[in-house]
């Protein structure tokens, strides 16, 4: 009889590409994958805590199982990630929804096939497995569903302890993958076809730091010199880390995207030290400078936190003037969510939800003015798409460009994994619409 999965994933890309590896030990057991909930054999919750908004999510989705789980007898229902992983999180999942049978954590990820064999084996009770960080370096075979882009870790876990961010209580200390075993892995990827690698990490600038492998910059050089026409991609850059040789290894490789996600969260020396940062207005502005001197017309993106705890009107203005004058191809914003067990969230002078309101509003408006000015320089210019699926809907192809702008055109044979030159005849906030030329 045959089996199926359904992975529901909650946060970052990180979180995703652990989905799919997830999704490599489920299709070890024999199952297959279902975009239909109702007819999944087991149901697996990748979850997330960054913000609050994440957790309700996840909370709302589970609850909804209660009928399902009623209903389907056999149905197995595993939670795991970041949010599980959280201290008593693991047990208040179970008091909440003790109809779920797995709860795993960060830590014990390639446990879950042990578990879920457990379960296979008549096992009756709920299987309730968190793990501390035992400072472990995925190997396993992940199941890739995002062809012709593959995500490939080089780095897990987090040392720098912003003060807002929960992710390094979550996901334990910074190790880095050996850089054979990175370079093996995009080899074989390439091989088999994709056309663009993105490097993934919390903060992918130190790699390596403190030990004898490589750094980052090599990392990027010897992938950037592999044979075959791809793209190669990293992220996440921490600002503090990010390095003149590493502005050089990418202007040395045209495989290397001329874009880079620097997230400067706060444009206030003041909320940067707050934050713990390590890095000044300044200083954050001095390597914007390093890399346009290398690499001239390289993208910039970015996240900005608002409602920092302390953030005065003056703080939030020295935001805005800064995403001014950085003048960012795109930025993410958020509004600060007090996380537990982090620093800020015990701080004084949390900001009054109105006021961060009121801030995020004035602040994606900015954001969002830059983008559109930006999208509308395309118009007219030709740019180079790699296709990345069909929207059936609209009957369109889609991809993004170098640069990371969705690009949208028409065309009557299969696209998908192909590079296209597009040319622009619309802009249309970040997307752009074209035809192949
Ligand atoms: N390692 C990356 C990304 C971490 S999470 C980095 O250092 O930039 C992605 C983004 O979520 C962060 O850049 C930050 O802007 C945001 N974020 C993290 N914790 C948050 C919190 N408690 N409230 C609001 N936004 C938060
Ligand atoms: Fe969180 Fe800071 Fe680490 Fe990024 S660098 S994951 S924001 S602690
Ligand atoms: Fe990612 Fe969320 Fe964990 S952003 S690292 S899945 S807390």
């Amino acid at each position: 009889m045959e089996r199926f999965y359904h992975i529901v994933t909650y946060g970052c890309q990180m979180n995703v590409h652990d989905s799919e590896r997830i999704a490599g030990m489920l299709s070890e057991l024999g199952y297959s994958e279902t975009y239909s909930i109702e007819d999944a054999d087991i149901i697996v919750f990748n979850t997330c805590c960054i913000r609050e908004n994440a957790e309700n999510h996840f909370f709302g989705n589970l609850g909804a199982l209660k009928k399902l789980k009623e209903k389907k007898k056999g149905l197995i229902i595993a939670a795991g990630g970041c949010l599980t992983q959280q201290d008593g999180m693991a047990e208040t999942v179970h008091k909440k929804f003790p109809f779920v049978d797995i709860v795993f954590g960060t830590h014990n990820l390639e446990k879950l096939k042990d578990y879920i064999l457990q379960k296979h084996d008549g096992y009756k009770k709920s299987i309730i497995r968190i793990e501390s960080d035992t400072g472990v370096i995925y190997e396993g075979e992940p199941l890739r569903s995002s062809y012709p882009n593959a995500w490939v870790n080089i780095t897990f876990g987090c040392n720098n302890f912003c003060t807002y961010c929960i992710v390094p209580f979550v996901k334990g200390r910074e190790r880095s993958r050996k850089s054979e075993n990175i370079l093996s892995e995009c080899e074989s990827l390439l091989k088999e076809g994709y056309k663009e690698i993105t490097l993934l990490g919390q903060n992918v600038n130190s790699y390596n730091n403190g030990s004898d492998d490589i750094p980052f910059s090599a990392l990027l050089e010897k992938i950037g010199a592999m044979e075959g026409k791809f793209r190669l991609r990293f992220m996440t850059s921490h600002p503090k880390d990010f390095s003149e040789d590493i502005a050089r290894a990418m202007a040395g490789s045209d495989k290397i995207c001329n874009a880079i996600h620097l997230p400067v969260q706060s444009g206030s020396d003041r909320i940067l030290k707050a934050m713990n940062r390590h890095y000044t207005r300044s200083d954050y502005l001095r390597k914007i400078d390093i890399l346009k001197k290398n690499i001239p017309d390289c993208a910039v993106s970015t996240d900005i936190i608002v409602g920092f705890p302390g953030e005065t009107d003056e703080d939030f203005k020295d935001t805005l003037s800064l995403v001014r004058e950085v003048g960012y191809h795109s930025a993410f914003t958020f509004v600060y969510s007090p996380r537990n067990g982090t620093p800020a969230a015990k701080m004084e002078n949390q900001i009054p939800e109105d006021v961060k309101k009121e801030r995020i509003m004035e602040l994606v408006s900015l954001v969002n003015d830059k983008t559109r000015k930006i999208s509308e320089e395309y118009v007219g210019k030709e740019t180079e798409i790699l296709v990345e699926d069909r929207d059936d809907k609209r009957e369109l192809y889609f991809g993004r460009d170098e640069k990371g702008r969705m690009g949208y055109f028409e065309s009557d044979k299969n696209e998908i994994g192909n590079f296209v030159t597009v040319k622009i005849n619309r802009a249309n906030g970040v997307s752009l619409m074209g035809e192949k030329v």
